[in-house]
Formats: C-alpha cells, sequence, structure tokens
C-alpha cells in the first residue's frame, strides 16, 4: 500500500504527532508492505509535485515537535480551480501527481480551507483521509481539533502573567486571542485566565457596555481589568455592515488591529491607563501539550484505521469522546462557531465575566 501525506494551511501543534500516529499505526499494520510520501508545503508540494519516500525512522523523535516537518503552505480555495498567470491547472497537476506516486490513498491534515480543496479532491475520485487541524478549533464534524489545547495552554499563560502586572499597576490590559471567525480560543482562555471582559466574533460589542463594566469594577476597588478580545470581534455597528462595507470600513481603521482600537475606546471614554498585548504566532508554536500528544496520536490511528479499512471520503473526527469518520462533504465549507448558549459562555456570564454585550 501506498499513502502520501500533506499538511496544509496555519502550522500548529500536534502535526508531527498526527502524522507518526497515522504512520506508526500503519507500519504495526503492514511491515513492510506500507509506503509513504511526505508531500511537501501542502498542496502547493502537490501541485508541483514535490515529494520525498519518507522511512520509519523519520517519525521517530517528531511526537514532541513543533510545527510540520513536511513543511505548509496557504492556497486559497477560491483559486483552486482558477488557471492564473502561471498557465497550471493545479487541479488537474494534483490528480497526475497523485497517481505518479501511484498512492492508494492521500491523507490531508488541515483546517477549513484545506478541506474544501479536500473535499474537491476527493469529489474529483482521489481516496482521502483527512485530520483536524487548527488551533481555532472551528472545524465542523469534530468536537475538538488538535492544535486548539495546547495554544489554549499559550494563551492562558499569557493572561496570567499579564495579570500580575495588571493588578500591580492598577492598569487596563487588552490581550488579543487568535481566531477570526470563531472565538473558542478567547472564550477558554478568557476563562482559564480569569479575564473580566470577553470579545468574541459571535458576540458584537458595544463600547459602552465595555466601559460601563470597566466603571462597575473601579466602583469595588477593583483598578484593573483584562479584557481577552479575539483577533475577529466586531462591534455591534460593524455586525450589521455587508461584506463590502465592513472591509471598506476596516481597511482606513487607522489601528493595526481591533485590541489597539479597543484599547484607544476605552482609554478616550475612561481615565485609566490602557496597554495591548498580541501574543500572535506565539499560541501555535513550540512542542503539543500532553493532552494534544494523546489526542493526535488517536486521530492518527483512528485515521490509519480509515485508511485499512479503505473508509476513503472521510475526516477523522472526535465526537462524544470517540473516533469517528466524518463525511467530508459534511465537514467541507462549513464553520464551527461557538453558540450562544454554549456552556462556557452561559457559566461565564453567571460568574459575571462580561461579552460586551
Ligand atoms: O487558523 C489559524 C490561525 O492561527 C488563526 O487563528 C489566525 O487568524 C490565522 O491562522 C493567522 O494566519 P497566518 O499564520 O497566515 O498569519
Amino acid at each position: 500500500m501506498k499513502i502520501g501525506m500533506l499538511t496544509s494551511g496555519g502550522d500548529c501543534q500536534g502535526l508531527n504527532a498526527t502524522m507518526r500516529g497515522v504512520a506508526k499505526a500503519l507500519y504495526n499494520k503492514l511491515g513492510r508492505n506500507i509506503e509513504i510520501y511526505g508531500i511537501l508545503d501542502g498542496y502547493k508540494g502537490l501541485i508541483d509535485g514535490n515529494f520525498k519516500k519518507l522511512r520509519s525512522r523519520d517519525f521517530s523523535g517528531i511526537l514532541t515537535r513543533g510545527g510540520t516537518i513536511l513543511g505548509t503552505s496557504r492556497k486559497p480555495f477560491k483559486k483552486m480551480t482558477v488557471i492564473e498567470e502561471d498557465g497550471i491547472d493545479k487541479v488537474k497537476a494534483m490528480k497526475e501527481n497523485y497517481k505518479k506516486m501511484e498512492l492508494d490513498c492521500l491523507v490531508i491534515l488541515g483546517g477549513n480551507g484545506t478541506h474544501k480543496t479536500a473535499n474537491l479532491l476527493s469529489q474529483e475520485g482521489l481516496n482521502i483521509v483527512t485530520l483536524p487541524k487548527t488551533i481555532d478549533n472551528d472545524l465542523w464534524g469534530t468536537d475538538i481539533t488538535f492544535g486548539f489545547n495546547s495554544a489554549l495552554d499559550v494563551a492562558t499563560d499569557v493572561i496570567d502573567r499579564i495579570h500580575t502586572t495588571a493588578t500591580s499597576h492598577g492598569r487596563i490590559f487588552v490581550i488579543e486571542i487568535m481566531g477570526h471567525k470563531a472565538g473558542w480560543l478567547t472564550l477558554y482562555s478568557g476563562v482559564a485566565g480569569g479575564a473580566d471582559i470577553i470579545l468574541l466574533p459571535e458576540i458584537p460589542y458595544d463600547i459602552k457596555k465595555i466601559t460601563e463594566e470597566i466603571d462597575s469594577r473601579t466602583k469595588e476597588g477593583k483598578g484593573f481589568s483584562i479584557i481577552a478580545v479575539a483577533e475577529g470581534a466586531v462591534s455591534v455597528e460593524e455586525s450589521k455592515m455587508t461584506k463590502k462595507e465592513f472591509k471598506a470600513h476596516r481597511a482606513v481603521m487607522p489601528q493595526p488591529s481591533i485590541a489597539y482600537r479597543v484599547a484607544d475606546e476605552i482609554a478616550s471614554a475612561t481615565n485609566h491607563e490602557v496597554r495591548v498585548v498580541v501574543p500572535g504566532h506565539i499560541q501555535r508554536g513550540g512542542a503539543p501539550n500532553a493532552y494534544d500528544r494523546v489526542l493526535s496520536t488517536r486521530f492518527g490511528a483512528g485515521a490509519a484505521e480509515l485508511i485499512l479499512n479503505k473508509q476513503y471520503g472521510n475526516m477523522a473526527g472526535m465526537q462524544n469522546g470517540r473516533v469517528v469518520p466524518v463525511p467530508l462533504e459534511e465537514v467541507a465549507g462549513k464553520l464551527k462557531n461557538v453558540p450562544a448558549d454554549d456552556e462556557v459562555i452561559l457559566t461565564a456570564r453567571n460568574i459575571g465575566i462580561s461579552f460586551g454585550d
């Protein structure tokens, strides 16, 4: 049996651990009867025919390694079927290279964009099995993605460290957590780090509610406040705009990102000193935590099972504590947002955390 592997989209903790899980389970079952090809730099490598044969030893010592040994890249799905200036028919090239490698199955690790292309390739007749990767935890069809829990540790640690300075100086801190479309990481790290205000893409904020909350904390003798804001948070006014209007509005926003804007708005409405912290890609970097190592290994072994059973066209997803096949057409193009009645949201509201609404 011959399989190919590629990692696509933003990197995160657990990519190597997951590939190791797939490989170890296949070597364990098939011994010398399995050949694995690593396709370099995501779909780009599949288009360009950039791949190499991997050996069992290539999967040793990578359980704890961050990033991806295969490299990755972002290829916008919208352009996958479009012939650009280079004149390359990308879908045709990917199919040809799959055939050239004589693959029985292609294993694809990625998030939302990656799954749209994976579904397209599956519909084009390739045998595909995918794995749910993203620190954003916003992939449909799985209760959790690998990378999320490790990024959560990092984001929580950032909030913890800022807390000490915020209390010592009596300052307001706005901490920007990754997540453009979904607020899972901000919600969980906000609660874990004891944030006072949490702003999510799913709950448009009213700046007046935020400053009222800060004022009420000041009156209670709490001179500091921690605001965890998701990269993709929007104001109530912005939530009413069309996509086009929103884009134009953000294009002329004087601040480099949402955290800076929220900070400016708070500073001009209150007498507080406000500081901004943007941990950025630190959240995606370094080794997977213990939880993600176990999760990645389970996902990897689960994907190997799908390959051995020829259950192609599926993602190995986690549902109710079990790794299960989830059809790619169900996953592709859907986003798993934080629902308004999510238990963690309700709990946060119960203990008085404000969502700025
Ligand atoms: O999807 C993962 C993610 O880290 C998002 O949280 C973030 O908005 C985005 O990727 C950043 O992308 P890039 O690494 O391309 O700047």
